[in-house]
């Protein structure tokens, strides 16, 4: 097997945690190829330990260094121009969340993709926590039945003042697409497709431009619902992010563990909670092992389109206080008089 030649594009925070994993990587699997950053700095810190290029500019690096895919790790606003950048010329993309600011944007990359013999896929790491993943087998294994509800809650309190999190024209909103974007996903992964969403705004703690607590409301096309709780700005202290509520019994995935009831029975415990590291890796794996054509992209296009369209939907809620649909509206057919 040849290795795969990977990029890092942004070497900040989230980065950090790929740098972790191709460090332990085969070096018959997956290589650092590269390493670009528009900080200099960065992008040398962190491309040394690996002696290879740092850049500050991904269509450089691009243009100079050989690839098979790349890993986005910027600010959300650059994911579509880099993204697509790199699909034009074959290379895969693994692009952070959320895969773009808005579903337009989502469509014409992903039809960019589409074109080409590249993969796109968007980073949903929660899709591969182990508990997570055991707890849809066993979902779709029928132990609790047709899911009837869905809640998440994604809230601690994090500062985000002075980060680019918190500036719309960067991120594309706050907590609703920051957090939310890992919700909607799950969201999707337990109950199918999202058919509407109503969004509410709590109060602004921190004084930002975006918000920082909201709640959505999601209706699947199956009819069952979703409840999330999002926040910068309150720390909710649940032993449970994500609880899946069925005809027939309950999976309750955890920080720490996870457990499952079946009706009339007591819980029973299993899983070892949340391992981001171990996630993280499992989904570099699928990607890499997809780009050589051996196991099926996990996130495909389809979900990556669809997780930014219920974001999208959710903020055109917000204020409405009713449920909006998360397709795009048809276009109007006139009618010849
Ligand atoms: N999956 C997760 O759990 C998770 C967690 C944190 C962040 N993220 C996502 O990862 C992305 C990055 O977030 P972060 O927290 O690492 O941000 P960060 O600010 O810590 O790092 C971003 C880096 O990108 C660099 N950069 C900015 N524009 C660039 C460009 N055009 N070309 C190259 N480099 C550029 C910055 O200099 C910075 O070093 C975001 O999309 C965020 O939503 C995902």
């Amino acid at each position: 097997m040849t290795a795969r030649r990977v990029a890092l594009i942004g070497a900040g925070g989230i980065a950090q945690t790929y740098l972790r994993l191709l460090g332990q990587a085969r070096a018959d699997e997956i290589v650092l190829a590269a390493v670009v950053d528009i900080d200099e700095t960065a992008a040398e810190r962190a491309a040394r330990p690996f002696a290879v290029p740092a850049f500050t500019s991904h269509a450089l690096a691009r243009d100079s260094v050989d690839l098979d895919a790349v890993i986005v790790c910027t600010p959300p606003v650059t994911h579509a121009t880099i993204a697509s950048d790199f699909l034009r010329v074959g290379v895969s993309v693994l692009c952070e969340k959320p895969l773009t600011l808005d579903a337009a944007a989502a469509r014409s990359l992903v039809a960019e993709a589409r074109s080409s013999a590249a993969l796109l896929s968007m980073a949903a790491k929660f899709r591969f926590v182990a508990d997570v993943a055991e707890a849809r087998r066993r979902l779709l294994d029928g132990e609790i039945g047709e899911v009837v509800q869905v809640d998440n809650t994604f809230a601690a309190v994090v500062p985000m003042e002075h980060r680019w999190t918190a500036d719309r024209a960067v991120a594309g909103g706050g907590v609703i697409i920051d957090n939310g974007t890992h919700s909607v996903d799950l969201v999707r992964w337990f109950a199918g497709p999202i058919r509407e969403v109503m969004a509410v705004e709590g109060p602004r703690q921190q004084g930002l431009e975006v918000e920082d607590n909201a709640q959505l409301l999601t209706r699947s096309t199956s009819g069952a619902t979703g409840r999330i709780d999002l926040s910068w700005s309150l720390a909710i202290d649940e032993p449970w992010y994500l609880r899946v509520h069925g005809t027939d019994g309950a999976i309750d995935i955890g920080w720490r563990e996870s457990r499952l009831r079946t009706a009339g029975n007591d819980w029973r415990r299993f899983g070892r909670g949340y391992d981001k590291l171990a996630a993280m890796g499992e989904q570099l794996r699928n990607f890499v092992a997809a780009v050589d054509g051996r196991e099926p992209l996990a996130v495909g296009t389809d979900d990556a389109i669809a997780s930014v369209e219920v974001i999208e939907a959710a903020y055109r809620s917000l204020g409405t206080q009713s449920f909006v649909p998360v397709a795009p509206p048809k276009p109007r057919v006139e009618l010849a008089s």
